[in-house]
């Protein structure tokens, strides 16, 4: 062993003991860190941050790689993290809550003092690579590093070129409100140890180009996995899960494998893609945390790049059919009344929708998720789509949490889960229960309808 290590038997047992408290806590840290927790939902992009993202970039000695910096940080959608409410696009701030405490986002603008504004490329990329900062040390993984580090050092620093060309902001994000001992960044070291190797994307020399260019896209820059693949209890993604969907802030991010019930089994190629470029197509129309993606990532990649993705996503093989149990007929009797009062003005009798405004339910994956938590929250939070180039204007889902009790949404939510041929397990009052103590439902969507 090192020098380090102690010679005294009493020491090296305290030093064990040490090691692994730090990596209790690492593991306590890791089973939440891992969600983005994104208060704002998005209603209009802030002014100016699309313009920052679209204008054309002027000629210059170093225009082609702030040309390229700046359509890798639309791939790794670092704007919906990094812009706070009223504040410049990148200059970070915005509270990501955390049942812990909240953990804020870094100025990345080129600000000498508060943003990257002295940074080098090699410091900037080790931020990508490693997950360890300048200035603060060992991030959390709230900012998602753990997909960056595939990131290539020609692409990381073509970002840092594109960052310190934005108007920088003068402004120092707050501190996270993190209680002891999580506010102890080493904290940090056990759980990478146990979660966490810098490395390089390996591309498959068996599939296509175009097929590891999706790759590359969807686990690194992309961070898809982030929100739709589930965490081990020490917050790591579950590799033999990947992209099989997960519960994200009381909502659900979808199986995104080819089953034809659960995920993207049942859409074509034409639907992925107009779903990332549009926010919206036949079968759904993107919300919550999803919004943000569509409009500040995928809707501005190429289409090149857009069929890269979706060629990488039709390559996923299903995952397992798990629909169990059914609901009791009661239950689907009162269900199904209460979605011809509530929701037959949009969705239209047998949820047949309108395509693009409001999709259709029979067969939705989002409805039929192994976890109803997404359905739930949908019903009682509601839900915006994305506006995008394609489709600057959004439809909104009600929020029902002040027209429905748990009980009914229960009820509407199993009649929804097993009616016009789908099928998945029954949601139960206490489910809803749950969801609603979690949600805050202060500022309600769907004011006015
Ligand atoms: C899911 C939210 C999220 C996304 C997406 C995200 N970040 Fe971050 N980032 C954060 C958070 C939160 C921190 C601060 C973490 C901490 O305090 O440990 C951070 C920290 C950083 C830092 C460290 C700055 C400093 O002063 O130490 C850099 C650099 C950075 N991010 C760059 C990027 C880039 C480039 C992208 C896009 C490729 C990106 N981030 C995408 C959440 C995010
Ligand atoms: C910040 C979390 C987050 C990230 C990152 C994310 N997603 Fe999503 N995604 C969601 C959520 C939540 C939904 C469900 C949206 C809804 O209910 O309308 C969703 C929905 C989708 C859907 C529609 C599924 C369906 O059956 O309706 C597709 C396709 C999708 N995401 C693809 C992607 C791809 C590709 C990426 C990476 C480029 C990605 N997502 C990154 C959270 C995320
Ligand atoms: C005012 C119109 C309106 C009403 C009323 C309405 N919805 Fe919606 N619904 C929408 C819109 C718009 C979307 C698209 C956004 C989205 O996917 O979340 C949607 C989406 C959905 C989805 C997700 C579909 C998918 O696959 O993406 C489900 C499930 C759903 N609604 C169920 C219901 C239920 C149950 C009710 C009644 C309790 C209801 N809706 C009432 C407008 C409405």
């Amino acid at each position: 062993m090192s020098a380090a290590w102690p010679r005294s038997r009493g020491k090296r047992v305290l030093l064990v003991i040490a090691i692994l408290v730090a990596l209790l806590i690492a593991a306590s840290v890791g089973s939440w860190l891992w969600f983005k927790l994104n208060p704002v939902e998005i209603v209009e992009p802030p002014p100016g941050v699309l313009a920052l993202l679209t204008q054309p970039i002027p000629d210059g000695p170093i225009a082609d790689l702030v040309r390229r910096g700046r359509y890798l940080t639309i791939a790794g959608d670092c704007m919906s993290c990094h812009t706070r409410a009223g504040g410049q696009p990148f200059a970070g701030g915005l509270g990501l809550q955390t049942p812990f405490g909240t953990i804020y986002s870094s100025n990345i603008t080129g600000d000498g003092d508060y943003g990257i504004g002295g940074w080098t490329p090699a410091q900037f990329y080790r931020v990508l690579h490693d997950g360890r900062s300048k200035t603060l040390g060992r991030l959390y993984p709230a900012m998602p590093y753990p997909h960056f580090t595939v990131v290539s050092r020609a692409d990381s620093d073509a970002m840092l070129a594109f960052l310190k060309s934005v108007p920088a902001e003068h402004y120092n994000p707050p501190a996270n409100r993190l209680p002891f001992p999580l506010d102890i960044r080493l904290v940090m070291i056990g759980w990478n140890l146990l979660n966490f190797s810098p490395h390089g994307f390996k591309a498959d020399p068996r599939q296509s180009a175009e097929w590891n260019r999706g790759a590359y896209l969807v686990r690194g820059p992309g961070h898809c996995g982030a929100c739709h693949t589930q965490k081990t209890v020490l917050g790591a993604e579950k590799s033999d899960k990947a992209l099989q969907g997960a519960v994200i802030e009381n909502r659900f991010a979808p199986d995104l494998t080819g089953n034809p019930r659960t995920g993207l089994g049942r859409w074509s190629a034409a639907d992925i893609f107009e779903y990332l470029r549009t926010g919206r197509n036949q079968h759904a129309g993107a919300v919550g945390q999803m919004a943000e993606v569509v409009t500040y990532s995928t809707s501005l990649l190429s289409d090149a790049d857009l069929n890269a993705i979706v060629t990488y996503l039709k390559s996923l093989p299903a995952s397992p059919d798990t629909a169990s149990g059914a609901p009791s007929a009661a239950a689907m009797r009162a269900g199904h009344a209460i979605f011809f009062d509530a929701c037959t003005a949009c969705h239209l009798v047998e949820a047949k929708g309108q395509p693009r405004m409001f999709p259709p339910l029979g067969g939705s994956a989002v409805a039929q998720q192994r976890d109803p938590t997404g359905l739930i929250g949908l019903i009682l939070g509601g839900g915006r789509t994305a506006p995008t180039l394609a489709r600057p204007s959004f439809q909104t889902m009600p929020s029902f949490a002040w027209k429905l009790d748990d009980q009914q949404i229960a009820d509407v939510a199993s009649y929804v889960r097993n009616s016009w041929g789908n099928r998945a397990s029954p949601v139960s009052a206490k489910q809803v229960a749950t969801i609603r103590s979690k949600l805050d439902l202060r500022q309600p969507l769907g004011r006015g309808d």
